[in-house]
């Protein structure tokens, strides 16, 4: 099997193990369906489910800038027959009047500016693809009469700085501590006016810490991909903090799988909800997993928290969730880590290629010696 027959694979294995009924696939079947953001670590995954349930008759359009891959090779598309890949920008009406000419019937709006350290970097664009962005497909949107407008919120970013664990949906907190927070929720809420005031059914689905195949590591991306890029080229793991915090990791499918169930369920239009694993994992055991898992003997090194990265653990409840559209995640923490080393072996070249770490520089370790400069392997 290919690096892409692998995927459509493990998509597939996944979606037999997701708890879907069967009229979810009489739903999607002969669908065209527009996910912005199709080329990136989450939308590469959902477009791969897609395409198996709009089948031969339905379409799934990517809009994808490519700018989280900084190549114009869109190699984390999977080529499917009816997966139509558009390279544009949410921000032009001349991408956006492309796309709805093919009359999509539901939007996945994954398409972000991601995430903290780069909207803190570039707060202005960060503005610009996450709010003006989203209102120009909202405005789209409606006027075609869209029937699921699926919204790909953020569950770290929207809770603030302290919220009460574990997270339920009903906390709302105006302590955002980055640019990428606020447009997050700023996002969320003008979901929430399309459809109070123009009855277009919106959902914001809140997810946290996704990891999995198809997450490329950079300065701007989470911790898994970035340990397990550092951890394969022998080089010290950076905790920025103690180690003993903890995060809700989501296997990416399972993410995957509350989207898919999000846009069919009626229940869930004009609601918010938590899709997450409903787990703790603390980063030094993190450390132990993806250091045992790739052989790596470097020591780990402290470095200071983060100035906006204010949340010692992060759980989330899934019971709006497993209530409102039966959400269940499936794949637990060793399985998914797995996949992800899998996927890192398998596609090596291309990521080596395209992880993007300045000299010197890191959200998470800007000045820490060994990272990011060649023959650091101890
Ligand atoms: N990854 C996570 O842990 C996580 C957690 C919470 C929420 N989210 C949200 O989920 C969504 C997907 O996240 P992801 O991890 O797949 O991110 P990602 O960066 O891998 O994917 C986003 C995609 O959007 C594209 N994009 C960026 N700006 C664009 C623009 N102006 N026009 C068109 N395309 C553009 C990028 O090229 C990329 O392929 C985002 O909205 C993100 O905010 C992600």
């Amino acid at each position: 099997m290919d690096v892409h027959e692998k995927r459509i694979a493990l998509v597939d294995d996944y979606l037999d193990r997701a708890y879907l009924v069967d009229e979810v696939a009489d739903y999607y079947s002969g669908r065209t369906v527009l996910v912005t953001g199709g080329a990136g670590a989450i939308g590469s995954n959902l477009v791969i489910a897609l395409s198996g349930l709009v089948g031969d008759n339905g379409k799934v359009l990517v809009l994808d800038n490519l700018s989280a891959i900084k190549t114009r090779d869109p190699w984390n598309i999977t080529p499917l027959p009816n997966v139509m890949f558009v390279l544009g920008d949410v921000r032009s009406d001349v991408d956006l009047k492309r796309v709805f000419k093919e009359e999509p019937s539901i939007v996945f709006h994954l398409a972000a500016f991601f995430a903290n350290q780069n909207s803190i970097d570039y707060s202005e664009t960060s503005a610009e693809v996450d709010v003006i962005g989203q209102i120009k497909l909202l405005e789209y949107s409606k006027i075609s009469g869209l029937e699921k407008f699926i919204y790909a919120s953020s569950g770290c970013a929207i809770y603030g700085a302290y919220p009460e664990l574990p997270i339920k949906e009903e906390f709302i907190s105006m302590h955002l501590t980055t640019p990428y927070q606020i447009n997050k929720m700023t996002g969320e809420m003008y979901c929430n006016f399309y459809n109070h005031h123009y009855g277009l059914p919106t959902v914001n689905c809140r997810f946290f810490n996704s990891y999995g195949p198809g997450e490329v590591p950079g300065q701007y991306r989470n911790v898994i991909p970035n340990f397990i890029y550092w951890a394969m080229k022998g080089y010290s793991l950076p905790v920025t903090g103690t180690g003993e915090e903890t995060r809700d990791f989501t296997y990416v499918l399972d993410l995957v799988q509350g989207l898919i169930k999000a846009a069919f369920y009626s229940t869930a239009v004009g609601e918010n909800f938590n899709l997450a694993s409903g787990k703790e994992l603390k980063i030094r055991d993190l450390i132990t997993k993806v250091n045992e898992a790739t052989d790596n003997k470097a020591d780990v090194v402290f470095k200071e928290r983060r100035k906006w990265d204010t949340k010692p653990r992060l759980l989330a409840s899934i019971d709006k969730a497993r209530q409102l559209i039966g959400y269940e995640p499936v794949v637990d923490f060793e399985e998914g880590f797995q996949r992800n080393i899998e996927w890192f072996r398998d596609n090596w070249e291309k990521i080596e290629a395209v992880a993007d770490f300045p000299p010197g520089m890191s959200s998470a370790v800007r000045g820490v010696k060994g990272i990011c400069s060649a023959g650091a392997r101890s």
